[in-house]
């Protein structure tokens, strides 16, 4: 008779259901596994041998057969060595085989026995949940998984703890949801000189979530003030922290098992490979873009990334999600970020500065920014010049607003515009709105809107353009809990629109 267990495959992600089906048979002593293992599968064989043996269980010396359906899914990764040991030890009788059947499996096996942690336990965990099954994992992911609460997690340390468990010599308690350590906490404002204007931008990006573009001279403090946005961006929705945390799970960044609150914040250097900026390259792994689904994703010297790696992100910044293609299959990640960038005017930085300007200027400020594309340039809806800051007025400045003060006020457009779309699903924030919804919830004053078709014809704003300056000004008016859009919010955004 067949004996099963279940696990499941992962595409993007969703985790497919996988049945794991184990039968013995009189025959000479083999072992067989079949059903698309990659080789990281088909190695399962020996981890569960030898696994077995520690646990002073031979194999029987007959024909064993695992065959692990659907048959055309490809199987990969090492996190199916515990659910092909389970159906052996059912079909061994080891185990029961009605307990094993009501549980998805995932771990990988070391060949004292022991479960070693793998990647993907809370989406798995989820799958569980729609299939209404338990879940069994390695120790240290129960409390990731753990956190989808509708499903019963055993987490045990060893093939033998779930033996034992299952055979009722010694059950474990289900896994409890773990938080993650508190990160380092972020920089403030407050250390910040001067900047007032790229604050400010700082402040309506975080509120609305816009893409900023900052270009400055060398050591003005761009990424300093980057660096800050963490500490003015509320935490995340519940919602969204089980999104995010699922990317995070198939990268295995929640090592320390517990999701996180914090909004992811990804600083990806420009010598970064494709794949790992967009995601694929071997197992199609979430890239950078899709770990910061829900946070902040900020390139520092943006036209030093290469051209291919920039273009690339153009579509995922307007649709919000990703595919990776691969070889039998295309992966979908979602990927709803706030970018924000970091540039220097020119190659040697400091083209604004007529006495240290090269020779080229201004040439080299056209070549150096050109490099990002205008598509490319067209999505930042806010762009600020962040100028050198004197050394006297760093010395005698008083310290600036501190970022608590900063995201009080974020929290409170956040909260505005959440009510506003709350019954609009997959609109969030302003930057999500579009077409008739940008329309009706941007009422403009006849003023605002004077002003807008003036600017729009005067310097040929795109239709792209035009809609986010609306959604800029919309969030200006949220910061300051008016109503309508007014003439004044619609200047302010026009000039972050139109600053190079
Ligand atoms: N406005 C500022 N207020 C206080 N300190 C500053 C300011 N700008 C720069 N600094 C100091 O200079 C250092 C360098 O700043 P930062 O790295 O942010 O510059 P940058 O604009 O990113 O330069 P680059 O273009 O070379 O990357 C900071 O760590 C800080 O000590
Ligand atoms: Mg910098």
């Amino acid at each position: 008779m067949v004996a099963r267990a279940y696990t499941v495959a992962f595409q993007g992600v969703e985790a497919r259901l996988v049945e794991v089906q184990c039968a013995i048979s009189a025959g000479l002593p083999a072992f067989n596994l079949v059903g698309l293992p990659d080789k990281a599968v088909t190695e399962a064989k020996e981890r569960v041998r030898a696994a077995m043996t520690a646990m002073g269980l031979a194999l029987p010396a007959k024909r064993i057969t695992v065959n692990l359906s659907p048959a055309d899914l490809p199987k990969e990764g090492s996190h199916f060595d515990l659910p092909i040991a389970l159906a052996v030890l059912a079909a061994m009788e080891v185990a029961p085989r009605d307990a094993i059947e009501r549980n998805v499996a995932l771990g990988e096996l070391s060949l004292d026995g022991s479960l070693v942690p793998v990647i993907g336990a809370l989406p798995a965990a989820v799958a569980a949940a729609e299939a209404d099954c338990g879940l069994i994992c390695p120790a240290p992911c129960g409390p990731e998984a753990a956190w989808v609460g509708a499903v019963q997690v055993i987490a045990p340390k060893s093939l033998l703890a779930l033996v034992n468990h299952f055979t009722g010599r010694a059950a474990l308690a289900p896994a409890q949801p773990g938080l993650a350590p508190p990160g380092v906490a972020p920089r403030d404002l407050a250390d910040v000189k001067g900047q007032e204007k790229a604050k400010r931008a700082l402040e309506i990006a975080a509120a609305g979530r816009h893409h900023l573009l900052m270009v400055g001279p060398p050591g003005s403090g761009k990424s300093m003030l980057a660096a800050r946005m963490p500490g003015i961006l509320p935490p995340l929705e519940p919602a969204e922290a089980l999104e995010t945390s699922m990317i995070h799970s198939l990268a295995g960044l929640l090592a320390e098992g517990g999701i996180s609150r914090e909004r992811p914040f990804r600083t990806p250097h420009h010598t970064a490979s494709m794949a790992a900026i967009v995601g694929g390259g071997k197992g199609a792994k979430p890239g950078e873009i899709s770990l910061a689904h829900h946070g902040v994703l900020f390139l520092d010297e943006l036209p030093e990334f290469p051209r291919a790696v920039l273009e690339t992100l153009r579509q995922p910044i307007e649709t919000g999600d990703v595919v990776v293609a691969r070889a039998n299959a295309h992966v979908r990640y979602p990927c709803r970020f706030m970018l924000l960038a970091a540039a220097n005017p020119c190659r040697c930085g400091h083209l604004a500065d007529a006495a240290r300007a090269c020779a080229r200027s201004p040439d080299c400020g056209a070549d150096y920014l050109g490099r990002i594309s205008g598509p490319l340039m067209d999505r930042f809806d806010l762009r600020v010049e962040a100028p050198q800051v004197a050394v006297e007025d760093l010395a005698e400045a008083a310290p600036g607003e501190p970022s608590a003060a900063v995201a009080a006020r974020v929290a409170r457009a956040r909260e505005t515009q959440r009510t506003r779309y709350a019954d609009i699903p997959g609109v969030s924030v302003n930057a999500d709105a579009e077409g008739d919804l940008l329309d009706a919830v941007a009422e403009t004053t006849e003023d605002a809107r004077r002003l807008l078709s003036d600017v729009a014809r005067k310097f040929g704003l795109s239709a792209r353009g035009y809609h986010r300056v609306i959604r800029v000004a919309r969030t200006i008016a949220d910061l300051e809990d008016s109503a309508p859009v007014e003439r004044r919010h619609v200047a302010e955004a026009v000039g972050y629109r139109l600053a190079f």
